[in-house]
């Protein structure tokens, strides 16, 4: 026998396909059930209308015995009723009571009114009316659940869309307060080569020179802004150790303002077939974060060595990792923390940064986790980073570099 109790509609969720009923008198809810259950009909019966209205959402159809309504529950279920969300318009089966059209009944009829979607079936009914009205009332509760679970794509997509609307115009403001920076930088780099050629007093020329160094800095950041948001530089071989050496030259004087001790044990091995602005990007999110997570001090270590890759012992390439004594990662938060939008910085984060970085790492080919430890006296995070010597596609090409290189 086919069962119907439960209808998978197209996008797979499932849907209640119970019948709730309410009929007090009696052992009326209980022949009910049974009859509905031979038809394979899952039935559940409430002693009052209120209980039923509980259910109202997960139910598939209500079938309510006339005399369990007074006036007051009938304003209280239209009231309930209205307030469904705008996909659900649940079906009533009401089974109402025998005789002729009197007073009475008219004016019973009128206080249903305002319930909407229902199927009135006088008793006494014959089980075959009852078992179809609520079969099919059933199924017109599936249209709805499916209408449900369309409107919920269509706000997830929304969503989606929402998200990398905001991402491309991040994306477009930084490149553009980065082009506007760069020319004004440009005229006082020049500015202060002169200023510098026409001073005499050496105190003079050694704080041209400092300020000209500190311009250099925003110039390069203004420089890998744009660059990253440009077209990233073409592939070519890349030695990772080289670009987390400029990295860390940026973020040196921050760094050392945080009293962070770094300590490098960088082993340069074989380069990898990369763009190096992409994977300064990389690297600059992660000691970014690191800097982040040690406001007081601490003790920032970087390594790298030609490695296997763990999953496929025949792949080669470099294994980075980037350790800190911050503040660590809450566990709650490490299963989202490549999302983007994903900060705890408040303004001055973006949760851009380890989105990011894990797109670079995919498109590579490459491998990114973490470890971290968020315990007051021993916190610290660390973050592994392979880098295949060349992207998948290319793997016995770099198998035989690699053998060459170990
Ligand atoms: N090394 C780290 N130590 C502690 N927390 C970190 C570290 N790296 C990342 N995080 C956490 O992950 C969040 C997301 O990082 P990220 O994507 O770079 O965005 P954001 O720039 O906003 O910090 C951060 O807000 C921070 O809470
Ligand atoms: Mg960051």
């Amino acid at each position: 026998m086919n069962s119907i109790n439960q209808v998978t509609v197209q996008t797979g969720t499932k849907v209640s396909q119970t019948a709730v009923v309410v009929a007090p008198l009696g052992r009326d809810a209980e022949l009910i059930c049974a009859l509905l259950q031979r038809s394979s009909i899952e039935c559940v019966s409430v002693p009052t209308v209120s209980d039923a209205m509980q259910r109202l959402i997960s139910a598939g159809v209500l079938v309510i015995a006339e005399e369990a309504l007074t006036p007051r529950l009938i304003l209280e279920l239209a009231e309930v009723l209205r307030n469904q969300p705008p996909w659900s318009d649940i079906p009533i089966v009401l089974l109402t009571l025998p005789g002729e059209v009197t007073k009475e009944s008219q004016r019973r009829r009128s206080l249903r009114e305002p319930l909407g979607n229902v199927l009135l079936l006088e008793r006494p009914s014959r089980p075959e009316t009852l078992i179809s009205s609520v079969r099919s009332a059933l199924r017109a509760r599936a249209r709805q659940y499916q209408i449900r679970d369309q409107m919920e794509q269509y706000q997830h997509a929304e969503e989606a869309l929402r998200k990398s609307e905001k991402l491309a115009v991040a994306g477009r403001l930084a490149a553009s307060i980065a082009h506007e920076i760069n020319n004004p930088l440009e005229s006082v780099t020049n500015l202060l080569y002169l200023m510098q050629s026409c001073a005499s007093d050496p105190q003079m020329i050694a704080y041209g020179r400092l300020a000209e160094q500190e311009l250099a800095r925003v110039t390069e950041i203004a420089k890998q802004t744009l660059q990253f948001y440009r077209e990233p530089s073409p592939h070519a071989p890349t030695h990772v150790a080289d670009v987390l050496e400029s990295v860390l030259q940026l973020y040196g004087p921050r760094l050392a303002g945080r009293h962070v001790t770094v300590e490098k044990e960088l082993q340069r091995g074989a380069p990898v077939t990369a763009s190096a602005g992409e994977l300064r990007q990389l690297f600059a999110n992660l000691i970014g974060n690191a800097l982040d997570a040690m406001r007081n001090g601490g003790r920032l270590r970087i390594r790298t060595r030609p490695a296997r890759e763990q999953a496929h012992p025949r792949r080669y390439g470099v294994r980075i990792s980037v350790a800190d004594t911050g503040t660590g990662i809450p566990q709650h938060l490490r299963k989202r923390i490549f999302e983007p939008f994903v900060t705890t910085k408040g303004d001055t984060g973006t949760g851009l940064g380890l989105w990011v970085t894990s797109e670079i790492v995919e498109k590579y080919s490459g491998r990114i986790f973490l470890r971290s430890s968020a315990h007051p006296q021993r916190s610290g995070t660390v973050f592994h980073v392979f880098l295949p010597y060349r992207s998948a596609g290319n793997g016995d090409a770099v198998s035989e570099t690699m053998k060459a290189a170990s």
